[in-house]
């Protein structure tokens, strides 16, 4: 595997590539990050990995400098991998002059459940992945569903550029209990850690309820949302939402059979967790 960080270098080594598949990551990666390069091996060749742990996603008093950054254990583990390069810039290589110009998705999409409480954090997400994409170019790119709203926040970005670069998405990769990875879970003590897999199991309850025919999605939120806070977590949001652009479906919707997703963000600790079912 080649590890490249200058942006020019990544240009001459994949020049003439046209079915690249790329996964931009943050680093620290776990099991859920390597179901990303195999499903991305399945749609292209040759596979390229990012590591880059993206200021201009990370708020004023968010965990960008205690963020794990684990890089020889990363570099090994893609190497099991089949990864054909590592793009892993500097903070220098990818803003070499200040980031002046920015992408800012829509608000009813960029500013509701994670957007309204990390202001300005999808802003960041999709400035960095639009550039990683235009030092890559690649034919397809993965992003997990554990990032749902992301997910669909660079799907819709890369349709309204008319990028050419097809989403893919990855299905969340779960411990046996039911946690989805994720590298913040490191933070969890031991304690927390065996709690933790109680948000996925509520996010099951709740779409228990809507699959049995409950209809009142407010009084499920707030049933949900009062359960976590009981064990000691302090809730964000719980929310069932259109699978279809995360607005909250009308009664209308739900007569019609619209999909919903249910998506929650919650603090067990100082640790942050997100996590979604599709119902
Ligand atoms: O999901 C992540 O790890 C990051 O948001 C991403 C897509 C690598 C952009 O920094």
């Amino acid at each position: 595997m080649k590890i490249i960080s200058s942006i020019d270098e990544l240009r001459d080594q994949l020049r003439g590539q046209l079915r690249t598949a790329f996964v931009p990551t943050m680093g620290n990666l776990h099991e859920g990050h390597l179901s990303l390069m195999r499903l991305a091996r399945k749609h292209g060749d040759p596979v390229v990995a990012s590591i880059f742990v993206n200021r201009l996603q990370f708020g004023p008093n968010e965990d960008f400098d205690k963020y794990p950054r684990t890089f020889q254990a990363d570099v090994e583990k893609l190497e099991k991998e089949g990864v054909y390069v590592l793009f892993a810039p500097t903070e220098k290589d990818l803003y070499p002059e200040p980031q002046e110009y920015r992408v800012r998705p829509p608000d009813d999409l960029g500013n509701i459940l994670e957007g309204e409480f990390r202001p300005g954090f999808f802003t960041g997400v999709t400035t960095v992945v639009l550039k990683l994409f235009s030092c890559v170019q690649p034919r397809v790119a993965v992003f997990g569903k554990k990032d749902y709203q992301q997910l669909m926040i660079v799907r819709n970005m890369a349709r309204q550029f008319a990028l050419p670069t097809e989403i893919i998405a990855a299905e969340t990769y779960r411990a046996d209990d039911g946690l989805a990875l994720s590298s913040r879970n490191g933070y969890l003590s031991e304690q927390e850690r065996a709690e933790a897999p109680e948000l996925y199991r509520l996010l099951n309850e709740v779409a228990a309820e809507v699959r049995a025919g409950h209809l009142d999605m407010f009084e499920l939120e707030r049933h949900a949302v009062a359960k976590l806070a009981a064990r000691g977590w302090k809730p964000d949001y719980i929310s069932i939402r259109k699978r279809a652009d995360l607005q909250p479906p009308s009664a209308g919707d739900l007569a019609q059979g619209a999909p919903l997703v249910v998506l929650a963000a919650a603090k067990l600790g100082t640790t942050r967790l997100i996590d979604n079912l599709e119902i």
